[in-house]
C-alpha cells in the first residue's frame, strides 16, 4: 500500500500530531506500507515533489508545531481553468504509484481534494485550520490551541488595560469566520467581540464602551476578528468593500477601530496584533488527542479502501463525510449557535 500525504495551506498546530497518527496507525494494522511524503502541499504534487518515508521520520513529532512536510497557499480557480495542475497533479500521483492520497487542509484544501477525487483518485482529507470554518465537523485541528494562545494573550491585555484605564483592541486571525475570536473572548472575557458574521456598529461599540465607564469600569477588551467590516461595509460586495478601505487609507478594521474609539472618546486606546504567533508552536493535549483519533480514523479508511472522503468529529464521535458533501462550504456561526447566545447572555457585547 502506497500512500501519499500533503499538507496544504496556512500551518497550525496539530498537523504533525495527524501525520503522526495517521503513520502509526497505518504500520499498525496493515502489512506493506510505504508512506510517502508529499512536500509543501499541492505545489509539491503538481511539481513532483516528494520523498520515501520511513517509521523513524514520524517519532517525536507529537508536539512540534508546524509541518514535517511544508505547506504553501496554492490557488485554484475552476478546474477548466486549472487543467494543466491537476493533469500534473494525476500525473505525479501515478508516478509515485500511489494508492491513495490523504490530504490534510482548510476548506481550499479541501475543495482540490474533491476536484482530484472526481478525477478518480483515492482521496482522503482531514480536517486542518484554526479558523474552525470546515463545514460538517465541529472542530478542526489547531483550533483549541489558538483558542488558548488567544486567550492568553486576552488575559495578559486585561492586566494592563486596568492598569492604564484603556482599550485595548486585539485582533484576531479569522478572515472570513470569528470562531477563533468568539471563543477566546469568551475564554478571556473580551467585552465586546466583533467577528464578520455580524457586522458592527461603531457607535453602538463605542457606546458599549462609555456605558463600562459610568458603571465604574475604566477599561474595556475588543476582541475583532481580522475579517470583520461594519455595518456600511456590509452593504458592499467584498471587492468594493476592498477598494473603499483602500481610499480612505485604512488597512484593517483594528485600525480603524482603535482611531475612531481614541477620536470619539478621548480614551487611550491601543491595538494588538497576535498574528500568526496563533498558529505557532506546539499543539495543546486536546489537539494531540484530536489529531491522534483522526489520524488513526484515515488509517481505518485506507484499510478498508474508502475514499472520497474527510475525516470529521461530530457529538463526540469520530467520523467522515463525503467530500462532494462538504467541499466549497464554510460552517458561520449563526444567531443560534450556542457560544454566540452565550456570549450575549452574559452581556458581551457585539456591536450591534
Ligand atoms: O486559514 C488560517 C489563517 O490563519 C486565517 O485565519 C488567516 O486569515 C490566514 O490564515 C493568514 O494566512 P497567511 O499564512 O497566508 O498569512
Amino acid at each position: 500500500m502506497r500512500i501519499g500525504i500533503l499538507t496544504s495551506g496556512g500551518d497550525c498546530p496539530g498537523l504533525n500530531a495527524t501525520i503522526r497518527g495517521v503513520a502509526k496507525a497505518c504500520y499498525e494494522i496493515m502489512d506493506d506500507v510505504q508512506i510517502i511524503g508529499i512536500q509543501n502541499g499541492y505545489y509539491g504534487l503538481i511539481n513532483n515533489i516528494a520523498k520515501e518515508m520511513v517509521p523513524n521520520d514520524f517519532s517525536g513529532i507529537l508536539t512540534l508545531g508546524g509541518t514535517i512536510l511544508g505547506s504553501k497557499r496554492q490557488a485554484f480557480k475552476m478546474l477548466s481553468m486549472d487543467e494543466d495542475k491537476i493533469k500534473s497533479m494525476k500525473d505525479t500521483y501515478k508516478k509515485l504509484r500511489l494508492d491513495c492520497l490523504l490530504t490534510l487542509g482548510g476548506c481550499g484544501t479541501h475543495k482540490t481534494a474533491n476536484l482530484l477525487s472526481a478525477e478518480g483518485l483515492n482521496i482522503i482529507g482531514l480536517p486542518k485550520t484554526i479558523d474552525n470554518d470546515i463545514f460538517g465537523t465541529d472542530v478542526t485541528f489547531g483550533y483549541y490551541t489558538a483558542i488558548d494562545i488567544a486567550t492568553d494573550c486576552i488575559d495578559r491585555l486585561h492586566t494592563t488595560a486596568a492598569s492604564h484605564s484603556r482599550v485595548i483592541v486585539c485582533e484576531i486571525m479569522g478572515n472570513k469566520v470569528g470562531w477563533l475570536t468568539i471563543s477566546a473572548g469568551i475564554a478571556g472575557g473580551a467585552d465586546i467581540i466583533l467577528i464578520p458574521e455580524k457586522p458592527y456598529d461603531i457607535n453602538k461599540v463605542i457606546k458599549s464602551v462609555t456605558d463600562r465607564i459610568e458603571k465604574g469600569k475604566s477599561f474595556s477588551i475588543i476582541a475583532v476578528a481580522e475579517g470583520a467590516y461594519d455595518v456600511e461595509e456590509a452593504k458592499l460586495k467584498k471587492k468594493e468593500r476592498a477598494k473603499k478601505r483602500e481610499e480612505e487609507n485604512i488597512t484593517t478594521a483594528t485600525s480603524r477601530i482603535v482611531a475612531q474609539i481614541q477620536r470619539e472618546t478621548g480614551i487611550d486606546t491601543r491595538s494588538c496584533v497576535p498574528g500568526h504567533i496563533l498558529r505557532g508552536g506546539s499543539p495543546n493535549a486536546y489537539d494531540r488527542i484530536l489529531a491522534t483519533k483522526l489520524g488513526a480514523h484515515a488509517a481505518e479508511l485506507i484499510k478498508q479502501g474508502l475514499f472520497g472522503r474527510t475525516i470529521a468529529i461530530v457529538g463526540n464521535k469520530i467520523t467522515s463525510n463525503r467530500l462532494s458533501d462538504i467541499a466549497g462550504i464554510m460552517k458561520f456561526i449563526d444567531d443560534d449557535n450556542q457560544l454566540f447566545q452565550t456570549a450575549r447572555n452574559i452581556g458581551i457585547h457585539f456591536g450591534r
